[in-house]
């Protein structure tokens, strides 16, 4: 057994919506010790530049390695958009983003070869998307669009009704999606608005997150270098947050699908 194999997986989003991959990775590897942190003082990433997302997903990595680690999972979709380079170069573990394998999880559903995507603003504008899904198969025709409207209204629970019906054909109709059978949802928060998505874009359209296929490749990394968690292991659940914890345990319960006793808060420190 490898001596680092009950060591963490970290964790780290923008704040609530990464919860959606951490319950992924939670129902995929559920002996696994982790340690999740939303900086919720400095949510939205979505909206702020490249030089920024940069700079806190680094004083978010640096928080988590005060844990002892194995691997650094970035579950904000807009922070491996934009920062998932300067993570791998600065970081003494393994660092697995969101994008690639979302991206390679619809390269291999489309059958049309067409792919929509929809994301954040700043994550459509890195072209990370774009590029990962060019890279997984370059024959593909891409599209993508900014939906920043559906964070708010994920973090308020309002995924169902009129409210977010018109929100979603407002984004997605007028032939955004024509000929396109694959739809990727770009964002920690849109798989909490699926079934509303899906309304907007029709039967034919399959709908990829990449929470899911996140978490089958870092099970995989895992696996492949002897890390995996001995059956048995106590799966330790650790929640940190910058700001204060009320507004973070109130919404967490509704990204999970279950209730969280409560979480830590930290400081980061920015360089
Ligand atoms: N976590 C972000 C993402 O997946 C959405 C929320 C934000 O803008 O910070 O891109």
């Amino acid at each position: 057994m490898s001596p680092n194999s009950r060591a963490a997986i970290g964790v780290f989003d923008s704040g609530v919506g990464g919860l959606t991959v951490f319950k992924a990775l939670a129902e995929r590897l559920p002996h696994e010790r982790m340690v999740y942190l939303g900086d919720t003082a400095r949510v939205p990433y979505g909206t702020k530049s490249p030089e920024v997302v940069t700079r806190y997903s680094l004083g978010c990595a640096r928080e988590l390695l005060q844990h002892e680690l194995k691997a650094l999972v970035v579950a904000c979709n807009t922070a491996s958009a934009l920062a998932l380079d300067a993570l791998e170069a600065q970081l003494p573990v393994p660092v697995v983003g969101v994008i690639a394998p979302g991206a390679a999880a619809a390269a291999a559903a489309t059958k049309s070869r067409r792919v929509a995507v929809i994301a954040t603003p700043a994550t459509i504008a890195s072209g990370a998307y774009q590029r990962a899904l060019h890279e997984a198969r370059a024959d593909l025709e891409v599209r993508a669009k900014a939906c920043p409207l559906f964070v708010p209204l994920a973090e308020e629970g309002w995924t169902q009704g009129d409210v977010p019906r018109l929100v979603a054909r407002e984004y997605l109709g007028q032939g955004f999606v024509d000929g396109a059978d694959t739809l990727v949802l770009g964002c920690t928060h849109y798989p909490l608005l699926r079934d509303i998505i899906a309304e907007a874009v029709g039967p034919k359209v399959t709908l990829v997150d990449s929470a899911h296929a996140t978490a089958e490749h870092v099970a995989g990394l895992l696996e492949k270098r002897g890390l995996l968690a001995p059956v048995g292991n106590a799966p330790e659940r650790h929640f940190l947050v910058t700001d204060t914890p009320a507004r973070f345990v109130e919404i967490a319960g509704r990204f999970l699908g279950q209730p969280i006793a409560g979480a830590q808060q930290v400081d980061l420190k920015l360089a």
